[in-house]
């Protein structure tokens, strides 16, 4: 046979033996079939039954699952004896982790118990991925017993909404899928030299002049020309708190980023007085790291940085804030007077210190205001602020030095879980290059062998980064993290030991037709590559 008939016979194998199985991403820690197998089945006569106020919100998101997928319309109702039905309840447990769940499938009903309101939530989850994958009424629900909890306590998918601007509607989507991979933190990065996306009040000019961008190169950088398109927008502090909700009823975390002292174009173009020479500046049209930076010299600039976080902060409940710390440069710093008498009066040793002292002094201030800050590894260099939180993107050691010094820390390594690198060897579309395989990512593991057990707390999870130069759009953003974040999220929520490429794979195929249900769009990288990529384990 020829190796094209042989693969399709495979897939017409593959496809056959997943329909109807038990096919969960992320992999749950304990699946337990029962001895006489059989399916409940739910109709709009099927109750979701909550037991106190606090789980309407798992109940309403999964009545308007079933509603918005399926057609199906159910009723929730408060307490009742009536069975079968959906059953959602807490059981309070004292020491147990957020996000545990148990769930059990019997003919009598589904029922979900969860440890806290997030675990309910990851349980309804799990339920909707028992569900049948095509868009039908007959909503079988396989009889199953699951016990389940997450690995790691921090889940993140970061956004760029700086490089190409997404709307409200594009970003509460991305929320929708973290949510339903059991992600529970999502990054906003919400500023960087090509565009400044949060209103701030106070400062009225960094929407009005640093959202907006007059053009942007053709291409890949440092591309052909120019399209002279303008490009823009920008997030109103309510849309900002909208999303926060939204992302809230989803057992999300929005943790938002203001990056300082670098990546600032945006910020200096609408305010020049504050970078090193006055300027001019201009919001860039082209991607990379620019010399342009915050004035570490000049007092203004942070009262600036507060003011700005005095209002940033209170639309995120979020503990941490990230101030960003990467890719600085230090030209302007070198040349500029105010910078050289900062370095000279507070005896530090070069313009390293100099970064070092932007980034403690902006976190003693975030500090006083009850919140930790996240920096990208970079803040290592020079000293780090006493309790910032480190992720670690120019590979691992930065998160490994700092789980070291005893901070908490998020991998996030270009290595692993750069999302906007090619996923295919095959140039499929324009992307800043590398390539990072669904494969690769799913080989990903937070734990550094470095990493000693008394360490190993330090490492609070990982995450995928997604930078958006060669992501102008929602349809292109899908195709970007599916189905690489079906495979992180594995790494992240599932027990280290359950972690099998060969079983993900054929879960995946049912994941494909998910994310048709879901309206999702996706690579096909992992098909054109079958044939070539190696078989792990
Ligand atoms: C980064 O990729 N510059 C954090
Ligand atoms: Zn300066």
């Amino acid at each position: 046979m020829n190796k094209k008939l042989i693969l399709l016979l495979s897939f017409v194998l593959t496809a056959f033996s997943v329909f109807g199985q038990i096919s969960i991403i992320p992999q749950p820690s304990i699946v337990l079939k029962p001895e006489k197998p059989g399916n409940f089945l739910i109709d709009s006569k099927t109750p979701i039954v909550v037991s106190g106020t606090q789980l309407t919100n798992s109940a309403n998101y999964l009545k308007n699952y079933l509603t918005k997928t399926y057609g199906v319309n159910l009723k929730t109702q408060n307490h009742t004896s009536a069975s079968p039905a959906i059953f959602l309840q807490i059981e309070q447990k004292n020491d147990v982790p957020s996000g545990v769940y148990n769930l059990l499938v019997s003919k009598e009903g589904i029922y979900i118990t969860g440890y806290d309101e997030a675990g309910v939530f990851y349980g309804v989850q799990s339920v909707l991925q028992l569900l049948p994958v095509t868009k039908t009424s007959a909503l079988t629900v396989p009889y199953v017993t699951i016990n389940d909890a997450p690995r790691f306590s921090y889940r993140g998918m970061h956004l760029d909404v700086s490089r190409h601007f997404f709307t409200v509607s594009a970003v509460k989507k991305y929320i929708d899928n973290l949510a339903l991979h059991k992600f529970n933190y999502f990054h906003w990065h919400l500023t960087d030299d090509q565009g400044w996306r949060i209103e701030i009040k106070k400062y009225p000019k960094l929407t009005e002049v640093g959202s907006h961008r007059s053009g942007t190169i053709v291409g890949h950088h440092p591309g052909t020309g120019n399209d002279n398109i303008p490009e823009g927008g920008f997030y109103t502090q309510k849309e900002v708190k909208e999303v926060v909700k939204y992302a809230a009823e989803r057992y999300v975390t929005v943790i938002p980023e203001i990056e300082m002292p670098g990546h600032a174009s945006a910020a200096l173009t609408a305010y020049p007085n504050l970078g090193c020479t006055g300027g001019p500046y201009q919001v860039q049209q082209t991607w990379g790291v620019f010399d342009e930076v915050f004035c570490a010299g000049n007092d203004t600039v942070f009262t600036f940085l507060q003011d700005v976080l005095d209002e940033v902060i209170p639309l995120f409940p979020a503990q941490y804030v990230h101030i960003g710390g990467d890719e600085c440069p230090k030209t302007s710093w070198k040349a500029c007077p105010k910078c050289q008498k900062r370095i000279k009066d507070n005896n530090l040793k070069d313009e390293h210190a100099l970064q070092s002292y932007f980034i403690s002094r902006m976190e003693k201030y975030v500090n006083t205001k009850g919140k930790s800050i996240i920096g990208w590894d970079e803040i290592l260099e020079g000293g780090l602020a006493p309790n910032a939180l480190v992720m670690s993107w120019r590979g691992e050691q930065g998160g490994i030095d700092a789980a070291k010094q005893k901070h908490y820390v998020m991998m996030t390594p270009g290595s692993h879980v750069y999302f906007d690198y090619s996923q295919s060897s095959r140039d499929d579309s324009l992307t800043i290059g590398g390539l990072t395989t669904v494969q690769k990512v799913y080989s990903y593991e937070p734990i550094q062998a470095q990493i000693q057990p008394n360490e190993e707390k330090y490492i609070l999870g990982a995450q995928a980064n997604v930078w958006t130069e060669y992501i102008p759009n929602e349809k292109k953003l899908e195709y970007m993290i599916f189905p690489r974040m079906s495979a992180l999220s594995e790494v992240l929520w599932s027990p280290k030991n359950k972690r099998n490429w060969n079983d993900f794979e054929t879960r995946l195929q049912k994941q494909f037709k998910r994310y048709d249900l879901w309206n999702v769009n996706y690579s096909k990288a992992y098909f054109d590559q079958l044939s070539t990529i190696p078989k792990a384990n």
